[in-house]
């Protein structure tokens, strides 16, 4: 398979990558690192990106940020960061994205635990994450040709913990490998507008 990973050199990306690119073609993607350059946040910046890979069969997506801060501090154009990074950076990314993918190939987007289980700081973050649950399983009634969507939401990855422990508190960490198999699930396997939950019912 040709697999085009956003995000494939970031902390949760590059294992992704490690893992496919021993029996697949991957092209990474990001701002700054990877095969190609993007910025998700800029549509025209995201056709430019498929224009130079052309048609790939599997699009992950494992980049996108949101603003983390008390509710109390957060101004309108706070929200809007995860709004246009997280959400609408994903929800672009299928939107156009749907040219570029082969019949029967797949999307895989990113959320996270807070999606379900948010700690302080976090209603953006919770927010766009359970926007994009909603907008996976919505898109999978209609995507053509047999193209899957799904989403992986795992909890705080292990690779992690030394940056975002003290926001989860009493949080299980993910192994890197149970990581892996959520995109391994979506790419490989059959299913479509899933939500793939990477951690225990907390
Ligand atoms: N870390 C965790 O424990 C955890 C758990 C669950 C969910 N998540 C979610 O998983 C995603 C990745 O997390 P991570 O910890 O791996 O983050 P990370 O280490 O910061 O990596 C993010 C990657 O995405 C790229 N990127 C960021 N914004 C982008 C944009 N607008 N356009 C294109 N590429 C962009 C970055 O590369 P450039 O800088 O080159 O653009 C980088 O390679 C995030 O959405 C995060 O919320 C993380």
């Amino acid at each position: 398979m040709k697999i085009l990973i956003i995000g494939g050199q970031g902390t949760i990306g590059k294992k992704v990558n490690d893992h496919f690119a021993k029996k697949h073609e991957v092209i990474t993607g990001g701002r700054n690192s990877g095969n190609v350059i993007v910025d998700s946040v800029n549509s025209k910046s995201i056709e430019a990106m498929f224009e130079s890979v052309a048609k790939v069969d599997a699009i992950v997506c494992i980049a996108g940020e949101a603003k983390w801060a008390a509710f109390e501090s957060m101004t309108e154009e706070d929200f809007y960061i995860g709004l246009k990074s997280k959400l609408m950076g994903q929800v672009n990314l299928v939107r156009i994205g749907q040219a570029y993918v082969n019949a029967g190939g797949s999307f895989t987007l990113t959320t996270g635990i807070l999606a379900d289980h948010p700690v302080a700081l976090t209603t953006s973050a919770a927010m766009v994450n359970g926007g994009i649950h909603s907008f996976v399983k919505a898109v999978s009634l209609e995507l053509k040709d047999g193209i899957r969507i799904n989403v992986v939401s795992s909890g705080l990855v292990e690779d992690a913990v030394e940056k975002y422990e003290s926001y989860f508190p009493g949080h299980n960490p993910i192994p890197m490998r149970k990581v892996i198999n959520g995109y391994v699930k979506s790419v490989e396997g059959k299913g479509t507008g899933e939500v793939i939950r990477m951690y225990d019912n907390c």
